[in-house]
């Protein structure tokens, strides 16, 4: 039933665009058709402005298909966009306007034929998979509320309420949705009856209707609940799993902590080893894809890359390689060669020189470890993770290869490492004059 498309940001904007005037014609249209109301001014504008949405929707998808050359993957394919196109063109008649312009005011089937619009309903429910939960509650309970509408104007078409019980049209109307309400949920308080054929065969209609309804409402709602506790209960089970092998290897209480922190870690950021399983089930070119559309994604907004050229980000993005550190766990040794440089996702770290003194606190953004690959050098400092960090990894072999490529990146790391041995400089003549003076 779900279109599998992923819609853009202004797709969904349209789509609840749309929407929204959908919903206002098959509200308006049988409401005007059975009360019998005359064409008002504020009707003929929103005719106006639907008319308008629904010419614009059709252009814009005729534009779309045209840069696809009109291409269509069958024959079956061809004939359902030619029927929706069709349905959609006769959506876009003002029909209201028309029959204002023409005097057709006492034929108010015409003026039903805007109903037609309704049809775009199930393309855009059929979106629904997509997009956030808290829209397709809405949207769902949004179409709920139009077939009680419609139900409540069927009713009052086709079983009379008694004359003496109306007073005026709101009444009317309310009366009917009152009663729709209570027999679609099952409740049925019996106060109101139908007292011809048609309205009890109607109402035996609804009956059986309210069971499916009742039943589809309560296991939609249940499923949406369930899906959001789903993510919680996986890290319960997995807690729980953790506290168990704890129990059975008799961990110490201090490894157990860590473990156990760390694995909050992870939950309070989302990142879950169903993330992982997820991309490893897809192809090798898939996967390297997705990876690389998530790295560019993360060091674009960067500082240090702003204005890059996008080749060396798309480079260095799949070059990255995602690696996690825990609090005061040592990544950089002063003196050693260096075979890798790190961008911080999440997470700082301290940059610790050999006398012990914290140089400087890096955070989120920033990145390490680039001196002794730029200049084939030893590490010129210690680096410790300060919490739980979220390190990507930029090999010294693929570094030595962009940096090849792109001047620019070098430019970059070059006047950073210029300005990093600078800073030690002054820290380390500080350090020096302390001591003279305590001496
Ligand atoms: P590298 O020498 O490869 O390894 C240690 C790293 O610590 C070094 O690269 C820099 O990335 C980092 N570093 C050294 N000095 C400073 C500083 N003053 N400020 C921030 N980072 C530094």
């Amino acid at each position: 039933m779900f279109n599998n498309k992923v819609l853009t940001k202004n797709e969904i904007i349209w789509n609840a665009i749309i929407f929204v005037a959908v919903i206002f014609t098959a509200i308006e249209a049988p409401f005007s058709f059975i009360f019998q109301t005359k064409i008002q001014k504020w009707q003929l504008v929103s005719d106006l402005i639907i008319s308008g949405l629904f010419v614009g929707d059709l252009i814009f998808r005729f534009q779309k298909k045209r840069e696809q050359n009109m291409k269509f993957t069958s024959k079956g394919h061809r004939l359902k966009w030619m029927t929706l196109m069709s349905v959609d063109l006769i959506a876009s008649i003002p029909y209201d306007i028309l029959s204002y312009a023409l005097g057709f005011h006492a034929f108010t089937y015409f003026r039903l034929f805007r109903l037609v619009r309704v049809v775009r309903l199930f393309e855009i429910v059929s979106h629904l998979a997509f997009v956030p939960k808290a829209i397709k509650f809405t949207a769902i309970l949004t179409v709920f509320s139009v077939a009680v509408h419609w139900i409540s104007l069927c009713w009052i078409m086709i079983a009379p309420i008694d004359q003496a019980q109306v007073i005026d049209r709101t009444s009317h109307y309310i009366t009917a949705m009152y009663w729709t309400v209570t027999t679609l949920t099952t409740i049925g308080y019996g106060d109101i009856t139908p007292t011809t054929n048609q309205g009890r065969l109607f109402t035996m209609v609804i009956m059986i209707l309210g069971v499916g309804v009742y039943g589809f409402v309560i296991g939609t709602v249940t499923k949406m609940v369930q899906d959001g506790e789903r993510y919680k209960q996986q890290n319960r089970e997995k807690m729980h799993d953790l506290a168990s092998f704890m129990k059975h290897y008799n961990v110490p209480e201090r490894l157990q902590q860590n473990v156990f922190s760390y694995y909050n870690h992870l939950v309070t950021k989302r990142l879950t080893e169903n993330d992982n399983k997820i991309i490893n089930e897809l192809p090798q070119a898939l996967q390297s894809e997705l990876s690389v559309y998530m790295n560019m994604k993360l060091i674009r907004n960067l500082p240090f890359f702003k204005n890059l050229t996008s080749s060396c980000l798309k480079e260095v993005a799949g070059a990255l390689e995602q690696k996690y550190y825990g609090p005061g766990q040592t990544i950089i040794n002063i003196g050693e060669t260096g075979s890798e440089m790190y961008i911080i996702g999440h997470g700082s770290v301290e940059v610790i020189l050999s006398d012990g003194n914290v140089v400087a606190t890096l955070h989120e953004g920033q990145i390490f470890g680039e001196s002794a690959l730029l200049h084939d050098t030893k590490r010129n400092a210690n680096v410790r993770a300060l919490g739980y960090c979220e390190l990507y990894r930029l090999d010294k072999e693929q570094f030595d290869e962009i940096t090849t490529r792109h001047d620019e990146l070098i430019d970059r790391i070059s006047s950073l490492t210029s300005r990093r041995s600078g800073d030690r400089s002054e820290r380390h003549s500080s350090s020096v004059k302390r001591i003279q003076q305590k001496l």
